[in-house]
């Protein structure tokens, strides 16, 4: 077993050390937030999701896993030390690696034995050469550092399952020693390990976000098309489906794709080749759709509704998936303020977003509308004129087609994630607006 530290505990940090202790390693988060520590020394989790908590608590309660800001007790004598903080887009697409740096350069302060730093967190291919240059310009003692890429596929709301169980382990190294003992680090999780250098790692990452966003894209695309030409997007990613070289995941047409990862790293990619004098055309496409695909509801309705003054809209859902509270570039965030603009008093629903969403449009008056935060479906829809739904949390779903009939005053609904049959939406007598699917 081994001694590992990791910097930052934001989704990827935290839920990766959570997971090594799990599997039996001397885990050490660092953070730089002494409340932050704090909580999470009392077990609580500072980001939702679902089993991280019980996870912590037990590994805390074993002694396996604690919290610091002290990163240079952390750091001394690690055998490895996990990167996970934040690479967040600049203005013009590019990754900010200002966090990577000041770690590295803290790492490099601080180690006294040969160590691994593993850089979890999404960088632009090179970056990790760089890393290990600028770790070693700085180093204080006379070790050997060398730094190897361990990309992270987890999902939010999935993340503990997507680690404890992940579908490969992506290792990128340049040196037997460093394979080695990553291999060794990730031995207790039993999970297929592809090993590759640096660079391509650091390639996988962006090559597998990007794929799956234009996966999205290209769905959303064709499913504006079914609407024009009459056919179902629903029948006919099913027909899809049963190819395995299509597969049968991230099918789903929508509002487009949100989120902290697709957004970003389908713009760092494209930056990234921009820089190399190329241009890659296939994931602009994927962006520029998934730009127009965010305010399709609100598009569609507008063309539906004269104005939107004075009605009572429903909003269900405004995160930009289930099983999270993130709302980072949630179709909500583009639809609401578009509404309030036009005068509309908003009922919003959401089990877990409402808080934070609170925080950009607070309860009550909202320019020229309102927005009013409720704690059931029912409770938005009774006397709407319209509802919109952004989210398919399961409370969402279980919301039967009569319920609208029953509930709103004019029962016309505008669904940006396909929950319902057309059909017996139809049959219930609710005017149902999808995507790429019939009126
Ligand atoms: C995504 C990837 O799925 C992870 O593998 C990756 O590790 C992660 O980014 C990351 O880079 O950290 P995440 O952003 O948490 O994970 O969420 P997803 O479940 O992938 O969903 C992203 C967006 O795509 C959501 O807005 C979702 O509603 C949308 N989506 C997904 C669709 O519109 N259609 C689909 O069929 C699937």
């Amino acid at each position: 077993m081994y001694k590992i530290a990791v910097a930052g505990t934001g989704y990827v940090g935290l839920v990766a050390g959570v997971c090594f202790a799990e599997k039996g390693h001397q885990v050490t988060c660092v953070d730089i937030d002494r409340n932050k520590v704090n909580v999470m020394k009392s077990g609580i989790s500072p980001i939702y999701e679902e089993g991280l908590e019980e996870l912590m608590q037990k590994n805390y309660a074993e002694g396996r896993l604690d919290y610091t800001i002290d990163y240079q007790s952390a750091y001394k004598d690690a055998d490895a030390i996990f990167i996970g903080v934040g690479t967040p887009e600049q203005p013009d697409g590019s990754a900010n690696l200002s966090y990577i740096a000041t770690v590295a350069r803290q790492i490099a302060e601080s180690v006294e034995k040969d160590c691994l730093v593993v850089v979890k967190s999404t960088v632009p291919v090179g970056t990790n050469d760089k890393v290990e240059q600028f770790i070693n310009d700085f180093l204080v003692n006379d070790v050997r550092v060398e730094v190897a890429s361990n990309p992270e596929f987890l999902a939010q709301g999935s993340a503990v399952h997507d680690t404890l169980y992940a579908e490969r382990v992506i290792i990128g190294t340049e040196s037997k020693w460093a394979e080695e003992l990553l291999m060794n680090i990730y031995e207790p999780f039993h999970l297929p390990i592809v090993s590759v250098n640096r660079r391509s790692a650091e390639m996988i990452k962006y090559a597998s976000n990007d794929f799956l966003a234009l996966k999205i894209s290209y769905m959303n695309d064709i499913a504006n098309l079914c609407e024009l030409v009459g056919a179902d997007i629903q029948d006919v990613a099913r027909g899809m489906s049963f190819d395995e070289r299509i597969g049968r995941k991230f099918l789903n047409a929508g509002i487009g794709y949100g989120g902290s990862c697709f957004p970003k790293d389908t713009k760092a990619l494209e930056y990234i080749a921009k820089q190399n004098g190329y241009e890659l055309k296939t994931v602009t496409a994927a962006i520029n759709v998934n730009n127009e695909q965010k305010t399709l509801l609100y598009k569609k309705a507008s063309k539906r509704l004269i104005t939107f003054n004075g009605l009572k809209v429903a909003v269900l859902g405004l995160t930009f998936k289930p099983g999270t509270d993130d709302l980072r570039e949630a179709a909500s965030l583009e639809n609401v303020p578009l509404l309030l603009e036009q005068g509309a008093d908003i009922y919003a629903f959401d089990p877990v977003g409402a808080e934070n969403f609170a925080k950009v449009y607070p309860e009550g008056k909202n320019g020229k509308g309102s927005i009013t935060y409720v704690s059931s479906p029912e409770d938005a829809l009774k006397n709407a004129n319209v509802c919109f739904i952004f989210t398919e949390w399961g409370e969402v779903k279980a919301v039967t087609p009569e319920t609208y009939k029953k509930l709103m005053r004019t029962s016309l609904v505008f669904d940006g994630r396909n929950i319902y049959k057309v059909d017996e939406m139809g049959e219930a007598g609710v005017e149902y607006h999808s995507v790429g699917r019939k009126v």
